[in-house]
């Protein structure tokens, strides 16, 4: 368990699972990177408690138009530590990564301007950046992706070991984590889970675990719907994890 991948419907919970995840790994001494590979929505780095976007890794090889280039056989140039072919933590340029308590925090890139054309370059340098990162023994990579499934398209998920899918109570979200089952196995990741997140009540839950069994997915775990966590989702503050520690712990346990 080396690299962990969240996953799922838009909305389920995917960067709040993301920061409850982060700091449940941090409290079991583990340094966590958390990786923020969704082109769209900026505020991952509140969520995990930090006051400042980290700049984005897509401006270490120059800007989309250069992703291509730097990742094909014959690079162009060397000068990005994204060229090398082993990134330890400790070289990411300080500009380019957020850190406190062991948690820490890159962006790959995000959507800033009409017109700018698609994300492909994002999701190829999610895939190079996450097959490149090398590990040390306490540390764990946490990767944020974007939603749906077209991550999976783009190859991003290759060097991923644990793949994560939030579930939230609904058809779609129960049919989505069937697919992305399936393209997690095509791709040859070890571990494919299903979190179920914002649980209202244990007829729920029972509910949506037998579902996703039938489905051949496991549940790794469930996350009670709290309004504290709605409230700071709400007022962009960091994940309230208070009433969910046990949860939390129990996924722990289980993924670890
Ligand atoms: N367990 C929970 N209890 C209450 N509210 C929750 C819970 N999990 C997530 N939420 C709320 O649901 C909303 C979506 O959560 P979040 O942004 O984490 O989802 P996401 O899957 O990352 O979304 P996106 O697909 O846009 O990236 C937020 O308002 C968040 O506060
Ligand atoms: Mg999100």
């Amino acid at each position: 368990m080396k690299k962990i991948s969240v996953c799922g419907k838009g909305g389920s919970g995917k960067s709040t699972v993301v920061a409850l995840l982060a700091h449940g790994l941090r409290d079991r001494g583990y340094r966590v990177l958390v990786v923020d590979s969704d082109e769209s929505n900026p505020g991952l780095y509140r969520m995990l408690g930090f006051d400042r976007r980290p700049e984005p890794l897509l401006d270490l090889v120059g800007g989309k138009k250069k992703v291509f280039q730097t990742f094909s056989e014959e690079p162009e140039s060397s000068r990005s530590i994204l060229t090398q072919e082993e990134i330890q933590v400790a070289d990411i340029p300080g500009d380019y990564i957020v850190e406190r308590d062991s948690i820490g925090l890159v962006c790959i890139g995000k959507i800033l301007q009409s017109l700018e054309g698609c994300a492909c370059p994002m999701g190829a340098l999610s895939r190079e950046f996450l097959k490149r990162l090398s590990l040390q023994k306490d540390e764990v990579a946490v990767v944020d992706m974007e939603a749906g499934i077209e991550h999976f398209g783009r190859g991003v998920e290759t060097s991923i070991d644990s793949v994560l899918i939030v579930t939230e109570p609904s058809f779609d979200s129960l049919e989505l984590a069937e697919k992305i089952n399936a393209l997690a196995a095509e791709v040859g990741v070890e571990r494919v889970w299903t979190i179920l997140n914002k649980i209202r009540s244990k007829e729920i839950a029972s509910r949506l675990r037998e579902e996703l069994e039938e489905r051949g997915i496991s549940v790794i775990g469930s996350i009670g719907y709290e309004p504290e966590i709605f409230q700071s989702g709400l007022e962009g503050r960091p994940v309230r994890r208070d009433k969910v520690e046990t949860d939390i712990g129990r996924i722990l346990d289980q993924l670890l």
